[in-house]
């Protein structure tokens, strides 16, 4: 029987992505989304890349009675929960906001599926619970840091929400993915990263400069202790993201999980610095990016990188694009976006 899967959040970068993979490995997907931080263009760019008429409800997960509804209109057995807010700066000036939306969506997503009987949810986590490692690269074992920020403090304790679930109720199954730095857009540049005003992350960033959206880019630092003074992080493709939430929900689909909860750290297992990165963006797309070095940003990490063992071998999933590829994806993708 073909399965459906709820994807909470899917018409964002990554949920988009993700409700591709799904279709193309044959999953049925429903798409929950309150638009707060996206628009129909992602769900458009499903439809339009898979051909198939995705169901969308417009709906704000901490609406309890309205999420209700989606649960008694679709069979799904299976959710992934994206909607949530994601911006670190944003959360140390309104921690409330990023409480109030990160944790409730997520409890009712825990409460309704024990409602309904539904079996299987994959958590989007995040590479900052691991804080600034005593060692690198980081695995699943390696200690949680206290967070730094709201939004952090919301991925950590829904991990451990999500943790005490699967342990005190049986009909549950749960996998949580530590998502590394996910960039990129997906190869027909039809979905990809539409961040709202100045972006806060390095890639839009990049490319909203090259397009001359942005006069300049700030490199935030080129005094940390690392080879080239530039901070170090593990930069995964957004498609190959997105299929290791296949494999996770496959997995339980198929009862082979080791056990009802666990965790695995998607990333692609390398650091790279921002100046290789912006040296390599430069390179594949054969443009000169304006950049200056700025100071230190406030709360970063001087480096971190994923062990990917446990998620290479337990779910048999590698990143698979190059590093190139995705660059020239992530432009191409800012094209598409400007009508360049
Ligand atoms: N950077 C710049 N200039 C910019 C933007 C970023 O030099 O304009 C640098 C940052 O200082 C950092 C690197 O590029 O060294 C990557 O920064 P991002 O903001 O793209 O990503 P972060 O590693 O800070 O953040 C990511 C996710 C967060 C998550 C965090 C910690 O976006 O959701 O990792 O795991 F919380």
């Amino acid at each position: 029987m073909k399965q459906t899967v709820l994807v909470s959040g899917g018409a964002g970068y990554i949920g988009s992505h993700t409700a591709v993979e799904l279709i193309n490995a044959g999953f049925d997907v429903v798409i929950a989304d309150n638009l707060s931080n996206s628009d129909m263009s992602g769900v458009e760019g499903v439809r339009k890349i898979t051909g198939i008429d995705v169901p969308f409800v417009n709906v704000d997960c901490c609406d309890t009675e309205a999420f209700r509804k989606v649960f008694e209109q679709y069979e799904f057995d299976s959710i992934i929960h994206f909607a949530a807010f994601k911006a670190v700066g944003e959360s140390v000036a309104d921690p409330m906001k990023y409480y109030h939306n990160n944790l409730l969506s997520f409890m009712n997503v825990i409460n309704l599926m024990r409602e309904f009987n539904r079996h299987n949810i994959v958590f989007s986590s995040s590479a900052t619970v691991y804080g600034e490692a005593d060692q690198l690269p980081v695995t699943e074992q390696t200690p949680r840091k206290p967070a730094t920020s709201a939004y952090g403090n919301t991925k950590q304790m829904c991990e451990d929400i999500l943790r005490d679930s699967v342990n005190a109720y049986e009909s549950l199954n749960g996998i949580a993915l530590r998502y590394f730095n996910p960039i990129g857009a997906h190869p027909s540049a039809l979905i990809g990263e539409l961040p709202r005003g100045v972006p806060q992350n390095l890639v839009p960033f990049i490319t909203q400069t090259a397009a001359g959206v942005r006069e300049c880019l700030s490199i935030f630092g080129d005094d940390y202790p690392t080879p080239d003074g530039s901070c170090l992080r593990d930069y995964i493709d957004v498609v190959d993201l997105a299929k290791a939430h296949v494999v996770a929900i496959a997995r339980m689909v198929d009862g082979k999980s080791k056990t009802r909860y666990e965790i695995f750290n998607v990333g692609t297992g390398n650091g790279v610095s921002v100046f290789e990165l912006v040296r390599g963006f430069e390179r594949v797309n054969d443009l000169k990016l304006n950049y200056k070095v700025a100071p230190r940003r406030p709360g970063d990490v001087v480096a971190i990188w994923a062990d990917t063992s446990l998620a290479n071998e337990e779910l048999g999933w590698k990143a698979e694009r190059s590093l190139d590829d995705t660059l020239a994806s992530a432009w191409a993708w800012e094209k598409h976006v400007r009508g360049l």
